[in-house]
Formats: structure tokens, sequence, C-alpha cells
């Protein structure tokens, strides 16, 4: 009996001390954050050992499992929605039924998920689509990509510049009802980072005629060079997404080659001969003082120039676009950023912040103090706000 009962606390002890994650002192909801932070974990923990074993790579039993939380094109009582292709990728569309006697605006939505996983039918984003259309009165496209591990950088760009391109021809336009200068172009987390590169690449674009008016970015990440910044020390462990996992999915848009993920977790993968481009990205400048309180910028040390001349990938401004230099950030439209304290990648998005004011870019920066990576749907209170803050700021800029 005693053994039991000692057994069973052991057991019981093991338990708590896997699924327990330490969070800050001001998380909202924090039950509700352990144990969707406890699922993920036993999620990927089982995906990661499946991987071990040999059975399939971890992102592609991931998108077997996260297919079934994708939901068909419904229209409903405020709009029409749509499955179709702009060359070729497929789109889901959400236009108004309402008949308008004006031109709409229009948002071009790229959807986050580490460019492995996610689709514009997967249930939140198409919640938050037909949110922003229903709200806007606008036309809201929600473009899908190619995703990795089967198609690595630059065919997830590629698709979608190719579906924005073919967005922002006047016919299209036309087909829609959309005003050509009132065109936003958004994302959240790995759709932000398309965002800016698209946006980045359109503007020097002589073939497109029809540029943005706004861009908006939630949770970007924008660089691949420095993964020591504050916040990557600071939330290395927190919910959602972790260091580990960050790593390892930034060198998986590159490559399944685990070498640069090895070099990319001790940081040390930037060749000598790509020094210069450190500076957009050296946060001892760059982050306002409350971001970089209590920490040092240490030196970098470089890594095999081998290794970047295999995957040059990872130095690419399309990939990576915190390292436009300044010349090319001056043009930019009207930027929207929004980051949160306990995410891993909010330096990423307040340096990006810091470079565009300094490049002349008008920009309106929200810096939620609660809020944790990848949570902009209406399941946590933190993520309802972020829709919504999201929302407002284009509902007055657009
Ligand atoms: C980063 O910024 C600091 C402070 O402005 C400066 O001393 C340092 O030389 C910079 N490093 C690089 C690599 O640009
Ligand atoms: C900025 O980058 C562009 C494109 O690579 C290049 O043509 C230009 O010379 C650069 N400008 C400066 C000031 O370095
Ligand atoms: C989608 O939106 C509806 C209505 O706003 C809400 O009730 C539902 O919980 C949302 N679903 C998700 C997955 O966020």
């Amino acid at each position: 009996m005693g053994r039991k009962v000692l057994l069973f606390l052991i057991v019981g002890l093991l338990g708590a001390w896997y699924l327990y994650t330490p969070l800050p002192a001001n998380t909202e909801q924090p039950w509700t954050l352990m144990s969707m932070e406890a699922c993920l974990k036993t999620g990927l923990n089982l995906m990661l050992l499946a991987e071990q074993l040999g059975i399939s790579h971890f992102m592609t039993i991931n998108n077997f499992f996260l297919s079934f939380l994708e939901t068909p094109p419904t229209s409903d009582e405020y709009l029409t929605v749509v499955d179709t292709t702009f060359h070729n990728i497929p789109v889901r569309v959400y236009v108004p039924k309402q008949k308008s006697k004006t031109l709409r605006r229009g948002i071009f939505f790229i959807h986050g998920g580490g460019w492995f996983f996610g689709s514009a039918a997967f249930s939140d984003f198409d919640n938050l689509s037909r949110q922003t259309a229903h709200r806007l009165d606008a036309v809201v496209i929600s473009t899908n990509y190619r995703l990795v591990p089967q198609h690595h950088f630059p065919a997830q760009f590629e698709d979608v510049y190719n579906s924005l391109r073919w967005f922002l021809s006047q016919d299209v336009l036309q087909e829609y009802g959309v005003d050509p200068k009132r065109i936003g172009v958004s994302g959240d987390s790995a759709g932000a980072n398309l965002a800016t590169a698209v946006v980045q690449q359109l503007q020097h674009d002589q073939d497109v005629k029809v540029k943005v008016k706004v861009q908006a970015l939630i949770v970007p990440a924008l660089q691949t060079l420095d993964f020591d910044l504050p916040s990557y020390r600071e939330n290395a462990h927190y919910p959602v997404l972790n260091r580990w996992l960050m790593v390892r999915v930034w060198s998986e848009y590159f490559t399944t080659d685990r070498s640069l993920e090895k070099a990319m977790s001790i940081n040390q993968h930037v060749p000598v001969h790509s020094a210069h481009l450190l500076q957009f990205v050296n946060w001892s400048s760059l982050l306002p003082e409350r971001f970089r309180k209590g920490h040092i910028h240490k030196k970098p040390t470089f890594g095999s120039s081998a290794l970047a001349n295999k995957y040059p990938g990872f130095l690419d401004v399309r990939a990576a676009p915190l390292l436009a230099n300044d010349t090319q950030l001056s043009d930019l439209p009207q930027t929207y950023v929004l980051t949160c304290q306990h995410d891993i990648l909010r330096d990423d998005g307040v340096m990006y912040v810091t470079r565009l004011r300094n490049a002349g870019v008008p920009v309106t920066h929200d810096h939620i103090e609660n809020g944790f990576h990848g949570f902009i749907s209406d399941r946590l209170k933190v993520g309802a706000r972020i829709q919504n803050q999201y929302i407002n700021w284009l509902s007055e800029n657009l």
C-alpha cells in the first residue's frame, strides 16, 4: 500500500513538474494559458518523439493534425466567402454583401504559423478575416502559400508576392470593387515577416503601379542574425514559442539540414563577411532603455562562411527584412507594429519601429505588457484585445 502511495506521489509530482510553466506576475488567465501550454508542449514532444523514431518530420505530423481545425468557406449574413486562386496561389476572399456606392478598402492578410503551418481556412484566421471584413466593411484577401518542410525559402515569399501582385492589378481590384488608394497589407508572426518583406519589395517594383497605403505587422519575426536579443534571453522558456522552437523554425525556413540550426542555437552562424549587417540588428543602439535594461550586449562570434554560402537565404533581406538599409526603408508606407512583452520576437518588432522612425516612416507602436506570442484569436482575453486594437488602427488609418 505504502509503495503505491509513494509511486502515485512521485508520478503526480513529475507530471506537475512537466506541466507547470512559470509565468510572469502580470499574466491574465494564468491557468488557461498554462493548460494550453501543457497541451502544446505535450503535442510537440510526442511529435518530436515520432520524428526521432524516424516516422516523419515533426512539422508534417503537426500539419496533419492541424488540418482538422480548418473550416470551409462559409458565407454569412454580411459576407460572401469564397476560395479561389490568385496566380495559382489558393486564397480565401471575403466580400461584404451590402451594395456600396463607393469603392471599398482592401486588406491583404498573410497568416502566421512559422512558415510551416496554418492556412487561410484555419478557424482562428478565418475568424479574424471575417471580423476585419465585417467591421471595416472591407474586402479581405487571406492568402495561402507553400509550407515548410516540403518547401523552403523563397517559395513562401514568392507565393505571397505573386498573390499580392495579382490582387493589385487593375482588373482584380475592379472586380472586387476595391479602392486602389486604400489597400493595406497585414500579417501575424511569420505572416508579418512575409508582409514586411513583400511590402519592401513592392515599393521598388516598377511593374506594379498600385502601392499599399498601410502595413500592419503583428508580432513580426524580422531578423536571423542575432538570437541573443534581450527578448530571446527573457522569454527563452515562456509559453507558446520558446527559444529552442524559434531557432528550429528559423533554420527550417531555409533547410532541413540540422547543421544550420546547431550554429544558430549557439548564435554562431553569421559569417565574418556579413559583419556590416550587424548594425541593422544592433539592439544596444536600436532598443529603447526599458527593453535593454539589465542586459549586456555581447560581441558576436562569427561562424563558417561555408554554411552561409550553402544557405544564403538567412542573410537575404526577403527573409530578414530588418536587414534593409535606411534608404530602402525610407519610402515605406505608414506602419502599425504590435509587440508583446513576453514574446521572444518582441525585440525584432521594437527594433523595426526604431529603424522605420529613423528613416522617417510614420509608425504606430502598440505594446502589450501582458501579451505572449501568437494569440491573435479570441480564445484568450488578451488575444481578443490584440485583435481589437489591430482592427481599430486599420479602421482609423486605412
Ligand atoms: C552597436 O551599438 C553600440 C552603441 O551605439 C556601438 O557601440 C557598437 O559599436 C555597435 N555595434 C555594431 C556591430 O554596430
Ligand atoms: C541600400 O541597398 C540598396 C539595395 O541593395 C543599394 O542599392 C543601396 O546602394 C544601399 N544604400 C546604402 C546607403 O547603402
Ligand atoms: C470565432 O468567432 C466567433 C464569433 O465572434 C466566436 O464566438 C468564436 O469563439 C470564434 N472562434 C475562435 C476559434 O476564435
